[in-house]
């Protein structure tokens, strides 16, 4: 079994895990996980996400108000709770944020103003960001490049090779999910052999995107493993290095102390 495992993106504050949460949660270190981040999707959730990080050892939070969820933004009024709760222990990163075209619940203005405020928070605050992109790769990478002192990660890539290569000379992180072992993955295999293992980090997405053979079911970090080892074999290294390397990586990127 693989060890040393770090899955940086994981929602344990949803209510997919309201029944057993803390079942689900003392399981996995002993499936082989050192260390999760859950990132908050609105105030709320990333207020549950910093009470877990209190929980749990091996949970650090992030905060941060998902373009899905931030159709009740509050200028300046949002930003001031998202930096106090920035301020609480163990918490590494602002995110999720950035731009979701595919639902068209929020307007693309509105998503814009509210990613660019707390891309700003991150810059000032000295934390990386984790950016959600999905079917807005132009606009992410505009605003993206707003902000050169921005440091952050794209999580569950979805954009090209060439977009992953740009994103890397900007000094920015990739990360995967189980996309990685869907047999339509061409795309996101493509960009991660062009991503330099120093830039790489994995990820569940729990409690979505399970990686083969659970698809379809509910995700949760014990599953982390079955992404390292595709990502082990995208980069022609044992799973072993993978697994060293994205721990590694991660605790760089996100200022967790071995
Ligand atoms: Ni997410």
């Amino acid at each position: 079994m693989l060890t040393g495992l770090f899955d940086t993106h994981a929602h344990y504050d949803a209510r997919q895990f309201d029944p057993d949460r803390d079942q689900v949660l003392s399981a996995l270190p002993g499936q082989g996980v050192e260390l999760v981040v859950d990132p908050g999707c609105d105030l709320a959730s990333s207020r549950k996400a910093v009470e877990l990080a209190g929980r749990w050892p091996f949970v650090y939070a992030a905060v941060g108000v998902h373009p899905e969820d931030c159709g009740d933004w509050k200028d300046g009024e949002d930003v001031e709770e998202l930096r106090a709760l920035a301020a609480r222990p163990k918490v590494v990163a602002i995110g999720e944020i950035g731009l979701d075209y595919y639902w068209k619940d929020n307007p693309r203005e509105l998503q814009q103003r509210v990613f660019r405020s707390q891309l700003a928070l991150a810059v000032e605050l000295g934390l990386p960001a984790i950016v959600h992109d999905r079917e807005a790769h132009g606009d992410c990478m505009d605003i993206v490049r707003e902000f050169p002192q921005a440091r952050g990660v794209f999580h569950c890539f979805s954009g090209s090779a060439e977009m992953a290569k740009e994103l890397v000379k900007l000094g920015w992180m990739i990360s995967f999910t189980g996309v990685l072992t869907y047999k339509n993955a061409r795309k996101a295999v493509e960009a991660a052999q062009a991503v330099p293992l120093d830039r790489l980090m994995i990820e569940t997405d729990s409690p979505y995107m399970a990686p083969v053979p659970h698809r379809g079911k509910r995700n949760h970090s014990g599953y982390v493993g079955l992404i390292c080892e595709r990502l082990a074999q995208i980069k022609g290294i044992t799973p072993e290095e993978c697994s060293r390397a994205t721990l590694e990586n991660g605790r760089k990127f996100f200022h967790i102390q071995g």
